[in-house]
């Protein structure tokens, strides 16, 4: 884990300030459940809960999908933030202040500030060859498409002149080092070394954030070549599935006319735009994430996607639109005639023709319903039973038991079939709900370890004078478990450097996330009393000492039989005594 520069002294200072319960129960409803709080876990979907909040021990876990961590990690898990952004929020919260080093540290905060800076200068020179001898036909293209000069300023378009080294060449005499050229995705490594521009005579279009920071760039052939776009790739500040194209510029119109239309290119987005109208943005061509629904959730609940007219019927673009279900949202679908995409209605239709398009849309439930019965034949029982089927996921989505008995009663009359099949059929769904969203649906399953092991990690993160004696008693490897037996080697370190222990400064400084899980799983086992822990203890250290023997044993009696099938008497005669000498030790 990317620990960064701050000192663990510091981590743990903000960490002991902070409360994990009021943090995380900002975000989601806990309820107390013991000495616990619980509630359905925000990582994957479920229906009981399974995500576990100890307010003593400071750390979350969640049972069905193995998620677990302190604040720190609930915070990068959460909101998506990068540690250090996430330890900056809390350390506010705790009213510490991060040393002014930190900020400064080229290696770790910065990094992501200097890329953004990388971009910028990188969009300010397209810009300048787009005015130059170098980008007149990149001019002249955009001119063709309509796009004006007001257009081309406002969303900072420029031009990729036709040579192989112009940007490299341009931030080497900014001193810009070319790891983090390469880094920001600019520039790719040539075959025989050295770098080459990865955009070269193309239209350049800036991708940027809510902030109008640049993330990236999108960038088009001036003719009918291909690729038509090549796009940045992902980079530390550009994840794609984020950001939707388009948002900075029309936040403020989405929420005055709390709706807001979805289009998948550029063109799309920028000419309805440039025509005046506001409340749009572009998912740049790819399936709609969780993420993008929850941005736009933000300006208003109304979405209505606009789609080329073979796209939009398609089922998995329709499928990707349950997302918006999910969340709460209600989606509306425009399928525009053939031939046409945004971009080119308006064009040859005009504003107001495009926004009756719009006001036309279908609510998805109808819209998916009229796309299904044009594909299978609703007459039949095959046909019926596929659309059901289809139907029947998206109708699940939705969180409002209202709706979906409204729902299922529309499909019933449309497909001429009973609601009760159909509420049977919707049970069954529910079972084998497929995986949406990007959310993992995993069955609670706890990690197979011996529950002796896991049990003798719970007590020694509970006290630490528990670990000076099992320390004396056994050694780490004696744990069978490769995570186990590393945790224990952990704690025996600290103790020995008369360091504290508590699970959720632990979780800050252990980057292994399969031994976070292990250490959390155990903080949330069943308690042992007080009394009862001096024999549990010993009983424990009994079982793994047992199992050891046990364990050895199995691996001589092979080592013997090998040696008996090979007629190795040497061999077997060594073997029998060790195996005698265990024996006598194991009684
Ligand atoms: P124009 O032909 O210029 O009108 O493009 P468009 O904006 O209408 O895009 P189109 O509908 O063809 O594609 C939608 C989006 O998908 C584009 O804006 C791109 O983000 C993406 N896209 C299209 N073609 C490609 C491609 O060849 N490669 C990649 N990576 N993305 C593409
Ligand atoms: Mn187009």
């Amino acid at each position: 884990m990317a620990v960064g520069r701050i000192p663990d002294t510091i981590l743990d200072d903000i960490l002991n300030r902070v409360d994990i319960v009021e943090l995380i129960s900002g975000y989601i409803p806990l309820k107390r459940s013991g000495r616990n709080f619980k509630a359905p876990c925000p990582f994957h979907h479920e229906k009981t809960p399974s995500f576990m909040v100890s307010p003593e021990r400071q750390i979350y876990h969640c049972f069905g999908c193995g998620v677990g961590g302190n604040a720190i990690s609930f915070l990068v898990k959460y909101e998506r933030l990068e540690f250090l952004e996430a330890v900056g929020l809390l350390a506010k919260k705790a009213g510490i202040i991060l040393p002014e080093r930190q900020k400064e540290d080229p290696q770790v905060a910065s990094f992501i500030s200097q890329l953004y800076k990388l971009n910028e200068i990188s969009a300010l020179f397209y810009k300048d060859v787009l005015n130059s001898t170098n980008g007149l036909s990149a001019k002249l293209y955009l001119e063709r498409r309509g796009i004006n000069d007001e257009t081309i300023k406002l969303f900072q378009l420029g031009a990729a002149a036709d040579r192989w080294d112009m940007l490299m060449n341009h931030l080497r005499t900014k001193k810009i080092n070319l790891s983090l050229i390469e880094k920001a995705g600019l520039i790719l490594p040539k075959e025989g070394g050295g770098y080459y521009d990865r955009f070269r005579n193309r239209i350049i279009f800036p991708i940027c954030d809510i902030k109008s920071r640049v993330l990236g760039f999108g960038a088009r052939v001036l003719d009918n070549t291909l690729p038509k776009y090549i796009n940045s790739p992902e980079t530390a500040v550009y994840v794609k599935g984020r950001h939707l194209y388009g948002l900075n510029f029309s936040k403020d119109s989405i929420r005055e006319s709390d709706y807001v239309v979805i289009v998948e290119g550029y063109l799309d987005f920028i000419i309805p735009f440039q025509a005046g109208f506001k409340n749009i943005v572009a998912s740049l061509g790819t399936a709609l994430t969780v993420e993008q629904a929850r941005l736009l959730k933000r300006y208003t609940n109304n979405v209505v996607m606009l789609y080329d007219a073979d796209k939009a019927g398609e089922i998995a673009t329709l499928r990707s639109l349950d997302i918006f279900i999910e969340e709460g949202m209600n989606v509306k679908v425009v399928s525009l005639p053939e031939g046409f995409d945004p971009d080119i209605f308006v064009r040859k239709n005009g504003l107001d023709s495009f926004k009756l398009k719009i006001q036309q849309a279908q609510g998805l439930f109808e819209y998916k319903l009229t796309v299904l019965k044009s594909r299978y034949s609703p007459e039949e029982t095959e046909g019926k039973v596929k659309i059901a089927s289809e139907m029947l996921s998206t109708i699940n989505k939705f969180k409002n038991a209202v709706s979906k008995s409204e729902y299922i009663k529309r499909l019933a009359e449309s497909l001429d079939v009973g609601e009760d099949a159909l509420l049977q059929e919707l049970k069954n769904t529910k079972e084998a709900r497929p995986n949406s969203g990007g959310m993992p649906e995993i069955q609670a399953k706890a990690l197979a370890i011996n529950p002796t092991e896991k049990l003798l990690i719970k007590l020694m993160l509970e006290e630490s004078g528990l670990i000076h004696r099992i320390k004396d008693d056994i050694e780490p490897a004696d744990f069978q478990d490769s995570r186990t037996a590393r945790i224990a080697s952990i704690l025996f370190d600290l103790v020995a450097q008369g360091k504290k222990i508590e699970p959720n400064l632990l979780a800050s400084h252990i980057g292994e996330d399969d031994i976070l899980r292990v250490i959390c799983e155990s903080t949330f086992m069943p308690d042992v009393s007080l009394e009862d822990k001096d024999r549990i203890v010993d009983d424990c250290i009994r079982r793994l000492k047992l199992k050891k023997v046990e364990l050895q044993r199995q691996h001589l009696h092979e080592q013997i039989k090998s040696a008996q099938h090979l007629g190795d008497e040497e061999k077997l005669h060594s073997l029998l005594e060790e195996f005698h000498h265990l024996i006598k030790r194991g009684e």
